[in-house]
């Protein structure tokens, strides 16, 4: 009876803190198509190839295991937070495992990742925002001959990442140390032709739409832009929107948590896709038909 009431408690709490994410939500399904309505040949083949792809490689054992290690990680890290912090805590002081925990990419999405770039097969990959290093294994591990760049701003957590980096043999990986502001020219002017960057930092409205026009000076025709959490506020929203709405993006898929944004100048006709996994809407298949 107890144990109810305090599930119940933890679930009121859970709408209230995340009500803005439920409304999206609700609105994203309602609107979302699964692959049996998409009718874009390239759009169809990502679809099957990435969204619903079902493979599970070796590596993700090692990364999960490594991510429930950290989850455990009872290390306490001070936290320089330069982005727009947290929904959880605002404290200085973090563990790994309020960290791992809180700030990192879920498994389900970070294997969303893997396979998009095992996929697309993307030369440079550029990640905004390293955290613990889990989303840039994924990444560096679905093509070991990529050259991949992560930056991030607090030192401490970088440390983590980089000994995380060499415990799971990643060599394709450079980690930048430093605000954004001074990391990205630097990165950005390394690698000059950017195929592939995932944005994962700082969630501000300005500043994302900033880093976005910084990379777009060195995207091409075939580069591919991933940017996390575009539903976290109404800010990363509209920051979304104008993103969308930029004359160089030709075509773009909203999967809620993540939006993908391609420059493929073949797409004559902008299109912008909300899709859904068909699980999801089990009668759009086709059965009920
Ligand atoms: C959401 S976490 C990244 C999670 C990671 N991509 C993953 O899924 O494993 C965002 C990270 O970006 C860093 N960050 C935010 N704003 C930044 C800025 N202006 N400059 C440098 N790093 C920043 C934070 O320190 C934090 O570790």
């Amino acid at each position: 009876m107890g144990f109810g009431i305090w599930n119940l408690h933890k679930l009121i709490i859970f709408a209230l803190v995340n009500t803005h994410l439920i409304q999206q939500y609700l609105r994203y399904y309602a609107r979302a198509r699964t692959r049996y309505r998409v009718h874009s040949p390239f759009v169809f083949e990502l679809v099957n190839e990435v969204l619903e792809d079902e493979r599970y490689f070796y590596v993700f054992e090692d990364i999960e295991r490594l991510r429930v290690n950290l989850s455990r990680d009872k290390r306490m890290l001070e936290v320089t937070d330069l982005g727009a912090g947290s929904h959880t805590t605002k404290s200085n002081q973090r563990s790994v495992q309020s960290i791992a925990r809180s700030a990192v990419t879920p498994s389900r999405y970070t294997q969303f990742l893997f396979s998009l770039v095992h996929y697309l097969k993307p030369k440079t990959l550029l990640e905004m925002g390293t955290s613990l290093g889990i989303s840039t294994l994924y990444q560096a591990k679905a093509d070991g001959r990529a050259q991949v760049i992560t930056l991030e701003g607090c030192p401490e957590i970088a440390a983590i990442a980089q000994e995380n980096f060499k415990r799971l043999k990643a060599n394709n990986i450079e980690l930048m140390t430093g605000d954004f502001s001074n990391t990205l020219p630097q990165a950005l002017s390394k690698m000059q032709r950017i195929d592939y960057v995932f944005f994962d930092g700082n969630h501000r409205k300005m500043a994302t739409l900033n880093y976005f026009h910084q990379a777009l000076k060195y995207a091409h025709e075939g580069s591919v832009f991933v940017f996390d959490d575009i539903y976290w506020s109404e800010e990363m929203m509209e920051a979304w929107e104008e993103i969308k709405a930029h004359p160089q993006v030709t075509l773009t898929i909203d999967i809620f948590y993540m939006g993908i944004v391609f420059f493929r100048k073949e797409q004559v006709t902008k299109e912008h896709f909300t899709l859904i996994d068909s699980w999801k809407k089990p009668w759009s298949m086709g059965f009920f038909n």
